[in-house]
Protein backbone atom coordinates (compact mmCIF):
# COMPACT_ATOMS: atom_id res chain seq x y z
CA UNK A 1 0.00 0.00 0.00
CA UNK A 2 0.93 3.02 -0.93
CA UNK A 3 2.74 6.10 2.30
CA UNK A 4 2.25 9.42 1.72
CA UNK A 5 4.47 11.52 3.90
CA UNK A 6 3.49 15.20 4.06
CA UNK A 7 5.48 17.80 6.95
CA UNK A 8 3.13 20.42 7.60
CA UNK A 9 4.54 23.42 9.88
CA UNK A 10 6.75 21.92 12.66
CA UNK A 11 5.21 22.04 16.25
CA UNK A 12 6.29 20.86 19.56
CA UNK A 13 5.12 17.96 20.97
CA UNK A 14 4.13 19.40 24.35
CA UNK A 15 5.58 15.70 25.55
CA UNK A 16 2.19 13.92 24.89
CA UNK A 17 2.27 10.38 26.26
CA UNK A 18 3.37 7.86 22.92
CA UNK A 19 0.78 6.29 21.55
CA UNK A 20 1.20 3.05 19.35
CA UNK A 21 -0.97 4.19 16.20
CA UNK A 22 -0.41 1.47 13.39
CA UNK A 23 0.73 -2.51 13.61
CA UNK A 24 1.80 -4.72 11.09
CA UNK A 25 3.17 -8.37 11.83
CA UNK A 26 5.39 -8.97 9.47
CA UNK A 27 9.06 -11.25 8.78
CA UNK A 28 11.41 -10.17 11.64
CA UNK A 29 14.33 -8.33 10.39
CA UNK A 30 16.29 -10.08 12.83
CA UNK A 31 15.83 -13.33 11.06
CA UNK A 32 18.25 -12.28 8.23
CA UNK A 33 22.12 -13.08 10.13
CA UNK A 34 23.88 -10.09 8.98
CA UNK A 35 21.45 -8.16 10.61
CA UNK A 36 21.28 -10.35 13.57
CA UNK A 37 25.23 -10.14 13.84
CA UNK A 38 24.74 -5.93 13.79
CA UNK A 39 21.95 -6.08 16.35
CA UNK A 40 24.51 -7.97 18.55
CA UNK A 41 27.19 -5.49 17.75
CA UNK A 42 24.99 -2.01 18.14
CA UNK A 43 22.20 -3.15 20.49
CA UNK A 44 23.57 -2.43 23.87
CA UNK A 45 26.35 0.04 23.53
CA UNK A 46 26.14 3.64 23.34
CA UNK A 47 27.97 4.21 20.22
CA UNK A 48 25.14 3.32 18.50
CA UNK A 49 22.18 4.71 20.53
CA UNK A 50 19.51 6.32 17.84
CA UNK A 51 19.29 3.92 14.81
CA UNK A 52 16.15 3.66 12.33
CA UNK A 53 14.20 0.52 12.00
CA UNK A 54 11.59 -0.53 9.75
CA UNK A 55 8.56 -1.46 11.54
CA UNK A 56 4.83 -0.04 12.46
CA UNK A 57 5.32 2.15 15.88
CA UNK A 58 4.31 5.57 15.31
CA UNK A 59 4.25 8.24 18.17
CA UNK A 60 1.19 10.90 18.56
CA UNK A 61 4.21 13.64 18.68
CA UNK A 62 5.38 12.63 15.68
CA UNK A 63 1.74 11.94 13.87
CA UNK A 64 1.25 14.71 14.41
CA UNK A 65 3.81 16.45 12.15
CA UNK A 66 3.33 13.09 9.54
CA UNK A 67 -0.17 13.12 8.09
CA UNK A 68 0.05 8.92 6.88
CA UNK A 69 -1.85 6.64 5.03
CA UNK A 70 -1.76 3.28 4.94
CA UNK A 71 0.81 0.69 7.35
CA UNK A 72 4.09 2.96 8.19
CA UNK A 73 6.11 1.40 10.48
CA UNK A 74 9.03 3.52 12.08
CA UNK A 75 10.84 2.38 14.71
CA UNK A 76 12.73 4.96 16.92
CA UNK A 77 16.08 4.64 18.58
CA UNK A 78 13.87 3.59 22.29
CA UNK A 79 12.38 0.32 20.42
CA UNK A 80 11.72 -2.01 22.91
CA UNK A 81 12.62 -4.90 20.38
CA UNK A 82 16.56 -4.36 20.52
CA UNK A 83 16.81 -6.86 18.49
CA UNK A 84 15.09 -5.46 15.24
CA UNK A 85 16.64 -1.75 16.31
CA UNK A 86 19.74 -0.84 15.16
CA UNK A 87 19.76 -2.67 11.85
CA UNK A 88 19.30 0.26 8.82
CA UNK A 89 22.33 2.25 7.91
CA UNK A 90 24.72 -0.11 9.80
CA UNK A 91 24.23 -2.34 7.20
CA UNK A 92 25.73 0.63 4.62
CA UNK A 93 27.35 -1.69 1.66
CA UNK A 94 30.69 0.88 1.65
CA UNK A 95 31.94 0.55 4.87
CA UNK A 96 32.63 -2.78 4.18
CA UNK A 97 33.31 -2.29 0.53
CA UNK A 98 36.04 0.47 1.67
CA UNK A 99 37.32 -1.82 4.36
CA UNK A 100 37.47 -4.77 1.82
CA UNK A 101 35.69 -6.90 3.72
CA UNK A 102 32.68 -8.86 4.38
CA UNK A 103 32.62 -8.96 7.62
CA UNK A 104 33.39 -6.26 10.14
CA UNK A 105 34.96 -6.44 13.65
CA UNK A 106 32.83 -5.48 16.74
CA UNK A 107 33.12 -1.38 16.21
CA UNK A 108 31.55 0.79 19.16
CA UNK A 109 30.73 3.97 16.85
CA UNK A 110 27.43 4.94 15.15
CA UNK A 111 27.71 4.68 11.03
CA UNK A 112 28.09 8.56 10.46
CA UNK A 113 30.97 8.74 12.92
CA UNK A 114 32.16 5.26 10.68
CA UNK A 115 31.87 6.84 8.01
CA UNK A 116 33.46 10.22 8.65
CA UNK A 117 36.89 8.32 10.26
CA UNK A 118 36.72 6.14 7.42
CA UNK A 119 36.46 9.12 5.01
CA UNK A 120 39.07 11.06 6.97
CA UNK A 121 41.37 8.14 7.01
CA UNK A 122 40.91 7.21 3.27
CA UNK A 123 42.05 10.98 2.55
CA UNK A 124 44.28 11.34 4.82
CA UNK A 125 46.63 7.88 4.83
CA UNK A 126 48.90 8.36 7.66
CA UNK A 127 52.77 6.99 7.36
CA UNK A 128 51.73 6.43 11.46
CA UNK A 129 48.83 6.99 13.41
CA UNK A 130 48.14 6.26 16.90
CA UNK A 131 44.90 4.73 18.44
CA UNK A 132 44.03 5.13 22.40
CA UNK A 133 41.29 2.37 22.95
CA UNK A 134 41.87 -0.73 20.99
CA UNK A 135 39.39 -2.60 22.76
CA UNK A 136 37.57 -5.58 19.87
CA UNK A 137 39.40 -3.58 16.96
CA UNK A 138 36.53 -2.00 15.55
CA UNK A 139 38.68 1.38 14.69
CA UNK A 140 41.80 -0.15 14.23
CA UNK A 141 40.51 -2.45 11.33
CA UNK A 142 39.93 1.22 9.55
CA UNK A 143 43.81 2.28 11.09
CA UNK A 144 45.26 -0.55 9.59
CA UNK A 145 44.09 -0.52 6.64
CA UNK A 146 44.85 2.95 5.80
CA UNK A 147 47.68 3.72 7.57
CA UNK A 148 51.43 2.60 6.61
CA UNK A 149 52.00 1.82 10.98
CA UNK A 150 49.65 2.03 14.23
CA UNK A 151 50.38 1.93 17.66
CA UNK A 152 46.66 0.92 19.51
CA UNK A 153 47.00 1.78 23.45
CA UNK A 154 45.00 -0.31 25.88
CA UNK A 155 44.99 -0.96 29.57
CA UNK A 156 43.26 -4.70 28.39
CA UNK A 157 46.24 -7.48 28.67
CA UNK A 158 44.25 -9.78 26.33
CA UNK A 159 44.37 -7.87 23.36
CA UNK A 160 47.14 -8.94 21.43
CA UNK A 161 46.14 -12.21 21.70
CA UNK A 162 42.25 -11.19 20.72
CA UNK A 163 43.99 -9.32 17.63
CA UNK A 164 46.09 -11.79 16.76
CA UNK A 165 47.87 -12.27 13.47
CA UNK A 166 44.85 -9.85 12.02
CA UNK A 167 46.93 -6.28 12.08
CA UNK A 168 50.55 -6.79 11.12
CA UNK A 169 51.04 -2.91 10.61
CA UNK A 170 49.99 -2.59 14.30
CA UNK A 171 51.86 -2.24 17.30
CA UNK A 172 50.50 -3.08 20.83
CA UNK A 173 51.00 -1.16 23.83
CA UNK A 174 49.29 -2.62 26.99
CA UNK A 175 48.72 -0.27 30.16
CA UNK A 176 47.26 3.40 30.72
CA UNK A 177 47.68 6.07 27.92
CA UNK A 178 48.91 8.54 30.53
CA UNK A 179 52.20 6.12 30.91
CA UNK A 180 52.61 4.95 27.52
CA UNK A 181 51.63 7.36 25.42
CA UNK A 182 54.75 10.63 26.86
CA UNK A 183 57.45 8.02 25.80
CA UNK A 184 55.54 7.51 22.37
CA UNK A 185 55.37 10.79 21.73
CA UNK A 186 59.25 10.89 22.48
CA UNK A 187 60.03 8.36 20.37
CA UNK A 188 58.32 9.34 17.29
CA UNK A 189 59.28 12.63 17.58
CA UNK A 190 63.44 11.58 17.62
CA UNK A 191 62.46 9.52 14.59
CA UNK A 192 60.95 12.13 12.86
CA UNK A 193 58.06 9.92 12.23
CA UNK A 194 55.36 11.73 9.93
CA UNK A 195 52.10 11.69 12.62
CA UNK A 196 49.35 12.56 10.92
CA UNK A 197 46.26 10.82 12.78
CA UNK A 198 45.24 10.05 16.32
CA UNK A 199 42.10 8.49 18.14
CA UNK A 200 41.77 9.64 21.37
CA UNK A 201 38.60 6.16 22.66
CA UNK A 202 40.19 5.19 25.89
CA UNK A 203 39.52 6.75 29.53
CA UNK A 204 36.54 8.70 29.06
CA UNK A 205 36.98 10.76 32.26
CA UNK A 206 37.44 14.54 31.48
CA UNK A 207 40.67 13.84 33.07
CA UNK A 208 41.62 10.85 31.01
CA UNK A 209 40.37 13.02 27.99
CA UNK A 210 42.45 15.92 28.66
CA UNK A 211 45.75 14.00 29.89
CA UNK A 212 45.29 12.16 26.38
CA UNK A 213 45.25 15.27 24.55
CA UNK A 214 48.13 17.36 25.80
CA UNK A 215 50.29 14.45 25.70
CA UNK A 216 49.36 14.20 21.96
CA UNK A 217 49.88 17.90 21.36
CA UNK A 218 53.49 17.51 23.09
CA UNK A 219 53.91 16.27 19.15
CA UNK A 220 55.33 19.14 16.76
CA UNK A 221 53.68 17.98 13.72
CA UNK A 222 56.08 17.71 10.38
CA UNK A 223 52.78 17.32 8.33
CA UNK A 224 48.59 17.49 9.08
CA UNK A 225 47.92 16.01 12.35
CA UNK A 226 44.21 14.69 12.49
CA UNK A 227 43.16 14.32 16.39
CA UNK A 228 39.65 12.97 16.54
CA UNK A 229 37.98 12.09 20.17
CA UNK A 230 35.00 9.79 20.39
CA UNK A 231 32.13 10.70 22.53
CA UNK A 232 32.49 14.37 22.46
CA UNK A 233 28.84 15.24 23.14
CA UNK A 234 29.32 13.30 26.39
CA UNK A 235 29.48 15.66 29.87
CA UNK A 236 32.71 14.20 31.11
CA UNK A 237 34.54 14.25 27.39
CA UNK A 238 33.18 17.33 26.72
CA UNK A 239 34.56 19.13 29.43
CA UNK A 240 38.13 17.10 29.10
CA UNK A 241 38.28 18.36 25.31
CA UNK A 242 37.97 21.79 26.29
CA UNK A 243 40.38 21.76 29.35
CA UNK A 244 42.84 20.56 27.35
CA UNK A 245 45.89 22.99 25.98
CA UNK A 246 44.61 23.42 22.61
CA UNK A 247 45.46 27.37 22.71
CA UNK A 248 49.09 27.00 23.99
CA UNK A 249 50.17 24.86 21.02
CA UNK A 250 50.77 27.26 18.23
CA UNK A 251 50.36 24.54 15.61
CA UNK A 252 46.94 23.73 16.24
CA UNK A 253 44.62 25.97 13.88
CA UNK A 254 40.75 24.51 14.65
CA UNK A 255 39.33 22.34 16.72
CA UNK A 256 35.54 21.14 16.43
CA UNK A 257 33.84 19.55 19.34
CA UNK A 258 30.60 18.25 16.91
CA UNK A 259 32.21 17.23 13.66
CA UNK A 260 30.07 14.73 14.05
CA UNK A 261 27.07 15.08 16.82
CA UNK A 262 26.50 12.48 19.15
CA UNK A 263 22.99 11.38 20.44
CA UNK A 264 20.64 10.61 23.96
CA UNK A 265 21.63 7.37 24.34
CA UNK A 266 18.21 5.04 24.66
CA UNK A 267 20.28 1.62 25.41
CA UNK A 268 19.08 0.15 28.78
CA UNK A 269 22.14 0.34 30.51
CA UNK A 270 22.87 4.02 28.84
CA UNK A 271 19.54 5.29 29.02
CA UNK A 272 19.21 9.27 28.59
CA UNK A 273 22.90 9.68 28.83
CA UNK A 274 24.83 11.84 26.22
CA UNK A 275 26.71 9.71 23.97
CA UNK A 276 28.23 9.58 21.06
CA UNK A 277 30.06 12.09 18.61
CA UNK A 278 33.29 12.83 17.51
CA UNK A 279 35.59 16.26 17.67
CA UNK A 280 37.99 16.76 15.41
CA UNK A 281 41.36 18.99 15.89
CA UNK A 282 43.93 19.82 13.19
CA UNK A 283 47.31 21.35 13.78
CA UNK A 284 49.44 22.49 10.69
CA UNK A 285 53.64 22.32 10.49
CA UNK A 286 53.20 26.16 10.29
CA UNK A 287 52.26 28.20 13.28
CA UNK A 288 48.95 29.89 13.65
CA UNK A 289 48.64 33.40 13.45
CA UNK A 290 45.51 35.71 15.31
CA UNK A 291 42.97 34.41 17.68
CA UNK A 292 41.87 30.53 18.07
CA UNK A 293 38.60 29.60 19.42
CA UNK A 294 37.11 26.26 19.95
CA UNK A 295 33.53 25.96 17.92
CA UNK A 296 30.57 23.62 18.77
CA UNK A 297 28.40 23.26 16.32
CA UNK A 298 26.14 21.03 18.01
CA UNK A 299 25.99 22.90 21.30
CA UNK A 300 22.49 24.30 21.27
CA UNK A 301 21.10 20.34 20.06
CA UNK A 302 23.01 18.64 22.73
CA UNK A 303 21.80 22.06 25.51
CA UNK A 304 18.24 21.27 24.37
CA UNK A 305 18.91 17.62 25.44
CA UNK A 306 20.27 17.94 28.62
CA UNK A 307 17.54 20.81 29.43
CA UNK A 308 14.74 18.15 28.49
CA UNK A 309 13.20 16.95 31.35
CA UNK A 310 13.79 13.29 31.44
CA UNK A 311 17.71 14.31 31.27
CA UNK A 312 18.03 16.47 33.94
CA UNK A 313 15.53 14.59 35.73
CA UNK A 314 18.35 11.64 35.29
CA UNK A 315 21.08 14.15 36.45
CA UNK A 316 19.53 15.40 39.38
CA UNK A 317 18.02 12.24 40.90
CA UNK A 318 19.98 11.78 44.63
CA UNK A 319 21.71 14.27 46.30
CA UNK A 320 21.39 16.93 43.55
CA UNK A 321 17.16 16.53 43.53
CA UNK A 322 17.10 19.41 46.58
CA UNK A 323 18.90 21.72 44.73
CA UNK A 324 16.77 23.93 42.89
CA UNK A 325 17.20 22.76 38.96
CA UNK A 326 16.74 19.74 40.54
CA UNK A 327 12.86 19.88 42.05
CA UNK A 328 12.41 21.81 39.03
CA UNK A 329 12.95 19.15 36.53
CA UNK A 330 11.61 17.02 38.98
CA UNK A 331 8.29 19.18 38.81
CA UNK A 332 8.41 19.02 34.91
CA UNK A 333 8.81 15.36 34.77
CA UNK A 334 6.02 15.05 37.09
CA UNK A 335 3.66 17.42 34.72
CA UNK A 336 4.97 15.96 31.49
CA UNK A 337 5.56 12.11 31.65
CA UNK A 338 3.87 11.15 34.79
C1 LIG B 1 35.15 2.48 23.93
S1 LIG B 1 36.44 1.31 23.96
C2 LIG B 1 37.31 1.60 22.45
C3 LIG B 1 36.49 1.27 21.25
C4 LIG B 1 37.22 1.25 19.93
N1 LIG B 1 38.01 2.44 19.71
C5 LIG B 1 36.21 1.08 18.81
O1 LIG B 1 35.87 2.05 18.14
O2 LIG B 1 35.72 -0.04 18.62
C6 LIG B 1 37.49 1.99 25.19
C7 LIG B 1 38.76 1.19 25.46
O3 LIG B 1 39.65 2.02 26.20
C8 LIG B 1 40.34 1.24 27.12
N2 LIG B 1 40.83 2.12 28.20
C9 LIG B 1 40.14 2.62 29.24
N3 LIG B 1 40.92 3.39 29.99
C10 LIG B 1 42.15 3.38 29.42
C11 LIG B 1 43.40 4.00 29.72
N4 LIG B 1 43.56 4.80 30.80
N5 LIG B 1 44.45 3.77 28.92
C12 LIG B 1 44.32 2.97 27.83
N6 LIG B 1 43.16 2.37 27.49
C13 LIG B 1 42.09 2.57 28.26
C14 LIG B 1 39.34 0.18 27.57
O4 LIG B 1 40.02 -0.97 28.04
C15 LIG B 1 38.55 -0.07 26.28
O5 LIG B 1 39.07 -1.20 25.60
Amino acid sequence: MPVKIARSAPRPSFGLPELLVASTPRVSLATRPERREYSRQFGSHPGNPGLIELGTKMTRGIGQDYDCEGELKVNYDDSLDRDEAGNGLTLFPLINQSLGTPKLLDWMMSPSEKVALIFLLEHLRPKVAIEIGTRYGGSLQVLSQFCHRAYSIDVDPDIPRRLEGKFPNVEYLIGPSDQLLPPLIDRLAEEGAELSFALVDGDHSAEGVRKDIDNLLRFRPIVPLYIVMHDSFNPQCRLGLIQAHWSANRYVHAVELDFVAGTVNSAPNFRNQLWGGLALGILLPHERRGRFEITGRAERTRKAAMFSPEIRFKQFTGRAKRTLPGRVAVKAKRMLIG
